[in-house]
């Protein structure tokens, strides 16, 4: 059977500048130097704001951190004249090794269509990036729909023209859930993750779908990962604002099983 390693990453948003950066990436290290963090066991990743990437990169590389490193949008073009974005090919440059897309907050505050986040990521393919391809439904949706049917029409329009062997992360993101200490259950995060992974061995067939990390993410905070780790099809976290605390996202990470 394939094992698939946990993966626990903090989306930073719109938060700490490149000098907080230092001082988080260090004390956060520092925390987790005993646990069991840079061998197997978990992935640790950290998406902080594109100006702190460099930043970041010298000291995981300097001080020998292990956190994967992503950023949180790309752009669907890959150079040229179009003031204000970045290019996959700048975050590859600078050792990203994801690119979070489709957050809901880009769907919600720049109009972010689906078609949007599937040229993204394509983008993100293009430039070697694994595409961290966030899904999830409103709470209008929720009512109207129950809670897969969003989720699952996103990712099949996401992963669109994505190659069966692709590299992809998938994260289920209730918006109802995201800031709002209100998580989805696990029983709910169970039910929505084992649906999209059904959409990527449609798409991609049964061994990527095998392979593939589905997140949730969703008010997500030390006392509750272990419950959302228990569940089959649930590889790992998403998370925002408990990842800005260092003692809270520690303890994520060294979630029990
Ligand atoms: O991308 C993570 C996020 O949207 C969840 O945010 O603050 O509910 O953990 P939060």
């Amino acid at each position: 059977a394939v094992t698939r390693t946990p993966f626990i990453a903090g989306n930073w948003k719109m938060n700490l500048d490149h000098l907080q950066a230092i001082a988080f990436v260090q004390k956060l290290h520092w925390t987790l130097k005993d646990a069991k963090h840079g061998d197997d066991s978990v992935e640790v990743g950290v998406f902080p704001p594109f100006t702190d990437l460099r930043t970041v990169q010298t000291l995981l590389d300097a001080d020998k951190i292990p956190f994967a490193l992503g950023a949180q949008d790309l752009s669907t073009k890959d150079s040229g004249a179009y003031t204000g974005e970045i290019s996959g090919a700048f975050l590859s440059k600078l050792t990203c090794k994801y690119v979070i897309i489709g957050h809901s907050e880009r769907r919600e505050y720049h109009d972010e269509t689906d078609e949007v986040v599937a040229a993204k990521v394509q983008a993100a393919l293009r430039h070697g990036l694994v595409p961290v391809i966030c899904v999830g439904e409103t709470a209008e949706d929720l009512e109207k729909f129950g809670a897969s049917a969003v989720p699952v029409g996103q990712l099949e329009v996401a992963l669109a023209g994505v190659p069966a062997g692709a590299d992809i992360v998938v994260a289920y993101e209730p918006v109802w859930a995201i800031g709002s200490g209100q998580a989805a259950t696990p029983d709910q995060a169970q039910e929505v993750c084992a649906k999209l992974r059904d959409v990527i061995a449609d798409k991609l067939g049964p061994d990527a779908a095998a392979a593939t990390r589905v997140l949730y993410g969703g008010s997500v905070k030390a006392a509750n990962i272990a419950s959302f780790m228990r569940e089959p099809d649930v590889d790992g976290a998403l998370v925002g604002g408990a990842s800005l605390v260092v003692d809270e996202f520690s303890a994520i990470v060294r979630f029990q099983k």
